[in-house]
């Protein structure tokens, strides 16, 4: 079986981290989201893997590479426009072949893995068979109607009024079928070529595509507020290691999971965990946690800080109550020289900023 991710997409619902990253590469537990997906592959055996990739390319290329660090060989398939999930099957589909694959969006999240589901398919039965799971708000999802045996009966893309709760998340495990059905797909109202259509027509077309229950965790990560549940759901499975042995001053305490990076400091601090604090970061006098990841290099002062993920080289210096945040790489907040009261805010397009009245 080869694997297809698809790591390309606009991520406008990311902004404005979307304007200088690609969403995949975002951090959610200091680690950027499409590796969680790529070792997912790796734990059920893919190796051959082609990577859909966009505008951030190069960027991506960068942490992938060629995929041998993660046990994966990586081909690069560029998508010139985000022309739908089934554009990318057609475009890989001299990469693909005739062989069984899964296909995999790389702004998703499945932190239980997905060797369930793989084993399932390899057994054979069915023509497709993608992973579902009960949400409470179907109509932001492809959304499946299935019957007693697991079979689907209907797949629609974000319906208004949903005939289930079932979402299709963002695994799909294909034989060579779908190449017919995406080869006879239209672009349909939004402009895109869409994997649900495509599906659709496997079952109209008498084939046998089955729905997998997951029950494991899932995120879609492509907003900030799920950005954030995600990432304090992976913090509250770090292994528990005991206190943190370097790093840590005699005049912090530190309670619940806390991971320190090499050469960071914490200094007269206290820390709650789940927290994360990146390579060559410095936390001082500061309240860091629950729920917190600091990325590499930042440098934390007087600060205070919850339920939120700093990128790299972040600083915050004398401003306390943060929580919520994602603040992107290089961003300074600081509190105003002096006893200046106002509030000055330099902030790029699409930024969000709430500030007290
Ligand atoms: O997260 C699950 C949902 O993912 C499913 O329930 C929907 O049926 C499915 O269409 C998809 O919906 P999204 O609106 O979340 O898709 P998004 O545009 O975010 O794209 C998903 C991934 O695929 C993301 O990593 C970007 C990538 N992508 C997307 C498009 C449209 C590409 O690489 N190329 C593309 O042309």
């Amino acid at each position: 079986m080869k694997a297809l991710v698809l790591s390309g997409g606009s991520g406008t619902r990311l902004r404005p981290f979307t304007y200088s990253m690609a969403k995949q590469l975002v951090p959610v537990a200091n680690k950027p989201v499409l590796l969680n997906c790529l070792e997912n592959l790796r734990d059920i055996g893919v190796t051959e893997t082609g990577l859909i990739v966009g505008g951030y390319a190069s960027e991506i290329e960068d942490v992938v590479g060629d995929g041998s660090a993660l046990g994966l060989e990586v081909t690069y398939i560029h998508q010139s426009a985000p022309l739908g999930l089934a554009h990318c099957v057609a475009l890989a589909a001299d990469f693909l072949g005739d062989d069984d694959f899964v296909m995999y969006l790389g702004d998703n999240i499945l932190a239980d893995g997905i060797e369930a589901a793989a084993t399932a398919f390899r057994e054979g039965g069915a023509d497709a068979r993608i992973l579902v799971t009960k949400v409470p708000d179907p109509s932001h999802y492809g959304v499946a109607e299935i019957d007693a045996d697991s079979r689907v009966t209907a797949l629609v893309e974000k319906p208004q009024q949903p005939q289930s709760d079932l979402a299709v998340i963002g695994v799909y495990f294909f034989t060579n079928a779908i190449h017919e059905a995406v080869r006879s797909l239209r672009p349909s109202a939004r402009g895109e070529l869409e994997i649900t259509d495509a599906i659709q027509l496997l079952v109209t077309g008498g084939r046998t595509v089955l729905a997998h229950e997951y029950h494991g965790y899932w995120k879609d990560t492509g907003k900030i507020d799920d950005l954030l549940e995600c990432n304090r759901e992976l913090l509250g499975r770090l292994p528990d290691d005991g206190p943190p042995s370097d790093g840590v001053d005699s005049a912090s305490t530190v309670h619940g999971q806390v991971v320190i990076g090499p050469g960071a400091r914490v200094i007269g601090s206290v820390l709650t965990g789940p927290v994360l604090i990146g390579a060559g970061s410095v936390v001082e006098n500061s309240a860091i946690g629950p729920d917190v990841s600091i990325g590499p290099d930042c440098v934390l002062k007087d600060a205070g800080l919850e339920h939120s993920i700093l990128l790299e080289g972040v600083t915050i210096d004398g401003v306390r109550e943060l929580h919520g945040c994602v603040i992107g790489r290089w961003a300074q907040v600081r509190a105003p020289d002096n006893d200046d009261v106002r509030q000055r805010l330099i902030i790029g397009d699409h930024t969000q900023a709430e500030v007290s009245a």
